[in-house]
């Protein structure tokens, strides 16, 4: 349990605060073992939250629940607030799973459970909890609509895996164009993560500017006290779209950001030129690909030829794919310039 010096900031922050990219005052979380291959039983359910304030205070109230109750039982949770809703992802023993959620959907914190997908697969979040929190302004009935949306697949024997679902309806494509496409999942995931300092989030805020698009901030937070700031922009790129997602490094610390490594093309490195910090950010993100059923490629950038090729051989002993490229990563025009002809 969190004792009170030790609460997050995700909870101490008020809605429409700017986060920061990164937060050094909170100790980081320990390591966690590389994901065990095992079938677990998979449970995503949207709900309607009826709490009227202090959302985060009861959002840490969960949390200390879950963690003494889920933990022991070998069950994993991510759980969102968004517009008015919950959004829950739990794995863990199809048994124990079923108790938890009887017990949960008789909690007067919500109401109207709907499952929204249900299936048995390889566990995906590796950590027992994480909890994130979007700052849009998403309608509290565009969600519903998104909900009643994949509810009505999921009673048709069609779902997709938790991670898209999750995506679906937390993180819709929010570019008009994507009503032009005929599957909205096809576009280009890119996450950014940088070696030092917070040159990913300046550089999607720059891709926002460049693109008249709005920048989503979300916030993350797992078991630990890490709570980390996450922003993306979506905007055309070609023929797709592209969604560039900036993640602070110790973002990668919380399983729900690890789950989703599989659902990126690629991951830039915009790398500082010291070898120690390149290195220690390679090694980070190799970790939290570990065991994942597939892992994007790696797109080192930094200005210097020389330090390419200790990063490249780091990332292929871990079995990763590497390709540096050659620009100035603090510079973000540059930086995407270069990077962008190895991403679409
Ligand atoms: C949206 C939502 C999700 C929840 N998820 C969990 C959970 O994963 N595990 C858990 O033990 N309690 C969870 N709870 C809390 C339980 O409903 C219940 O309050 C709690 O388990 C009671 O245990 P305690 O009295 O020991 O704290 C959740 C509540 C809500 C509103």
């Amino acid at each position: 349990m969190l004792g009170a010096g030790a609460r997050p900031q995700l909870i101490q922050r008020k809605a429409g605060l700017r986060p920061t990219p990164e937060d050094r005052r909170v100790p980081a979380c320990p390591e966690v073992p590389p994901p065990v291959e095992e079938n677990v039983a998979r449970i995503v359910y949207a709900s309607q939250s009826l709490i009227a304030d202090s959302v985060y205070a009861q959002m840490e109230r969960i949390r200390s629940s879950a963690l003494r109750h889920n933990q022991p039982l070998g069950v994993s949770t991510a759980l969102l607030h968004q517009s008015g809703w919950f959004l829950q992802w739990k794995e863990g023993p199809g048994e124990v799973l079923r108790a938890l959620m009887e017990r949960v959907a008789r909690d007067a914190r919500h109401h109207a459970l709907r499952i929204v997908h249900a299936s048995r697969g390889p566990r995906l979040l590796d950590g027992p909890w994480s909890m994130a929190i979007v700052q849009c302004d998403d309608a509290p009935e565009a969600f519903a609509q998104r909900v009643a949306l994949l509810r009505r697949r999921h009673e048709d024997g069609c779902q997709d895996e938790p991670p898209a679902v999750w995506r679906q309806l937390s993180t819709p494509l929010g570019h008009p164009g994507a009503e032009r496409q005929a599957d909205p999942s096809a576009f280009t995931r890119v996450l950014v993560c940088a070696a030092q300092g917070a040159g990913s989030f300046e550089l999607v805020r720059w891709l926002a500017r460049r693109h008249g698009q709005p920048l989503v901030h979300r916030r993350l937070a797992g078991a630990c006290d890490l709570d980390v700031a996450t922003d993306y922009v979506d905007f055309p790129a070609g023929e797709r779209l592209a969604r560039v997602i900036a993640m602070a490094r110790r973002g990668l610390g919380v399983p729900l950001a690890r789950a989703f490594l599989p659902d990126y093309a690629r991951v830039l490195l915009l790398l500082s030129g010291e070898a120690d910090a390149d290195l220690r950010l390679v090694r980070r993100v190799a970790a939290a690909c570990a065991g994942r059923p597939q892992a994007p490629a790696l797109l080192g950038v930094g200005a210097c030829a020389d330090i390419h090729a200790p990063l490249a051989q780091v990332a292929h002993g871990f079995g990763l794919a590497y390709r540096g490229v050659l620009a100035d990563s603090a510079e973000p025009s540059a930086a995407w310039n270069a990077a962008a002809p190895f991403i679409h």
